[in-house]
């Protein structure tokens, strides 16, 4: 049923992937070993990876690595993006791989069969009219960064990324004007590998350093909007989150205390350095809360944060968490990465993700409301195992109802008076999942026939939800 829509007119509709996830090509070219490289197949590679005795060397004897071929998008972004284009994508959010650019990440100049390869996607993009936003950095640091400085701890990343991002803005910066920095900043309070590249050997686990490279890593972000705002005043660099509402379990004074201080610290620690150029009240708390002391922070750093802090905010947004401390034991589902407890009011997906529409809104009401800043979705959607017909059909009408939803919610935010920029769902094409390596926790509209053990024709095929979303765009939300 075709109703009003609150999306206005130049509203952002389109998708998201990131470089390691679908391109593969990964010794293609002049391209150097990213940190996902690394990442064996299977659910437990994080914990792989993040365990002291991994080092961080190949060994194709003992795992799969299915971010060496992702998808191929390397050799099919042509006739991927015709598809985007088929679905009416007004954009398309893809990051670039730093080792792609600089094979190592501290060379005197850059891999030209590199930047070849991102100007091609580019210009692919814009024959259709799609506008590339383009994450900077997406869980792919340069190995060699990560083994041989330790990763994001160590303040000379800020300048090897200060010449990356010179290098994509001189090159790039007249025909894209959206950037992304880091992608999921915060997780990295998680993830430290994947986010700050550091390995556990070298003490990334310990919060003095995850806390050292989330400085480092604002000062770059700063860097960044500089070296774009000083190439083109129209470029908008943007910060990424991942935001998960959090809820306290139930009206207990405690836990209510408990959720503001879990989401001072995940959900706005980042954003407030980032968005509002300086380390908000509550960090000495958080210093003191985990014994962190004397961080390499100048004056230099503290005016560069405040002169050049983001145009706009990105989120990544899948499920919200509860906070319960007064107990013990509790049930927690899965997907809640900053360790809430299970929520009883909502479903969950089959990664036990639970699942939160109105908290999307929640989250873009709480967002505007602190940094008045217009807020891009730039990831949500719903990993689900989808079956392919004999007749290569896929019938997900449990993506349409998860993706309606929370367009819905977005809806309602922008009639909140949120200003959203735009929408892109994650893995817009099927992909490599980052937390598990499999291709069978599917996102896209496209099919991808490529199976978790490597095997299939890597043929694409249109799901039911693409011709959804198709109607989604062409009404401007209008239809859902
Ligand atoms: C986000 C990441 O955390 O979630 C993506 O930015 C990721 O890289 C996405 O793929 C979905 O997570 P997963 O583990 O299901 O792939």
């Amino acid at each position: 049923m075709i109703s009003k829509t609150n999306f206005p007119k130049n509203f952002l509709w389109g998708g998201a992937t990131a470089a390691n996830q679908i391109e593969g090509g990964y010794d293609l070219d002049g391209r150097g070993m990213s940190i996902a490289d690394t990442l064996p197949g299977g659910k437990n590679r994080f914990k792989i990876v993040e365990s002291d005795d991994f080092d961080w060397s190949i060994d194709s004897r003992k795992y799969r690595y299915p971010n060496h071929l992702g998808i191929d998008f390397y050799h099919h972004y042509q006739s991927d993006i015709k598809l985007f284009s088929e679905m009416g994508f007004k954009t398309y959010r893809f990051s670039i791989a730093w080792s792609r650019i600089f094979p190592r990440g501290d060379e005197e100049y850059p891999n030209k069969a590199g930047l070849r390869f991102y100007s091609e996607v580019i210009d692919e993009c814009l024959k259709y009219g799609i506008e590339p936003v383009i994450t900077l950095s997406h869980y792919e640091l340069p190995l060699f960064l990560a083994k041989e400085y330790g990763g994001w701890k160590n303040r000379k990343l800020i300048d090897f990324f200060e010449k990356y991002v010179q290098v994509i803005i001189k090159q790039f910066g007249k025909k894209v004007k959206y950037f992304l920095t880091f992608n999921e900043i915060n997780s990295a309070g998680q993830h430290p590998v994947m986010g700050q590249g550091m390995i556990p050997k070298t003490g990334s686990l310990n919060k003095q350093n995850v806390f050292q490279a989330w400085h480092n890593q604002f000062v770059a972000s700063s860097r960044a909007v500089k070296i774009a705002h000083d190439f083109n005043r129209n470029i908008q660099v943007g910060c990424m989150l991942l935001y998960a509402t959090s809820y306290a379990y139930n009206s207990d004074p405690r836990n209510q205390l408990a959720n503001l201080q879990n989401e001072q610290e995940f959900n706005y620690f980042c954003g407030d350095v980032q968005i509002r150029g300086e380390y908000p009240a509550y960090t000495n708390r958080l210093f003191k809360k985990y014994g962190v002391k004397n961080l390499e922070i100048t004056d230099q750093d503290l005016s560069e944060l405040k002169k050049y802090p983001v145009d706009f905010i990105s989120i990544s947004y899948y499920m919200s968490t509860a906070i319960e401390v007064t107990q013990n034991s509790h049930d927690t589902a899965a997907g809640n990465l900053i360790g809430g407890v299970r929520n009883p009011y909502l479903k969950s997906s089959e990664w036990d993700w639970q699942i939160d529409p109105t908290g999307l809104r929640i989250a873009l009401d709480k967002l505007y409301d602190r940094y008045q800043k217009p807020i891009f979705v730039v990831e949500n959607g719903l990993g689900a195992k989808d079956k392919l017909t004999k007749d290569n059909k896929v019938y997900d009408e449990y993506r349409i109802d998860y993706l309606r939803s929370h367009i819905q919610a977005i809806s309602e935010a922008i009639a909140d008076g949120v200003p959203v920029m735009g929408y892109t769902p994650w893995g817009c094409i099927d992909l490599v999942s980052a937390s598990t390596g499999e291709m069978s926790k599917r996102y896209g509209f496209i099919y991808v026939d490529l199976n978790d053990d490597g095997t299939g024709s890597l043929q694409r095929f249109k799901k039911e939800s693409f011709m959804w979303y198709q109607r989604v765009i062409k009404t401007n939300g209008a239809d859902l």
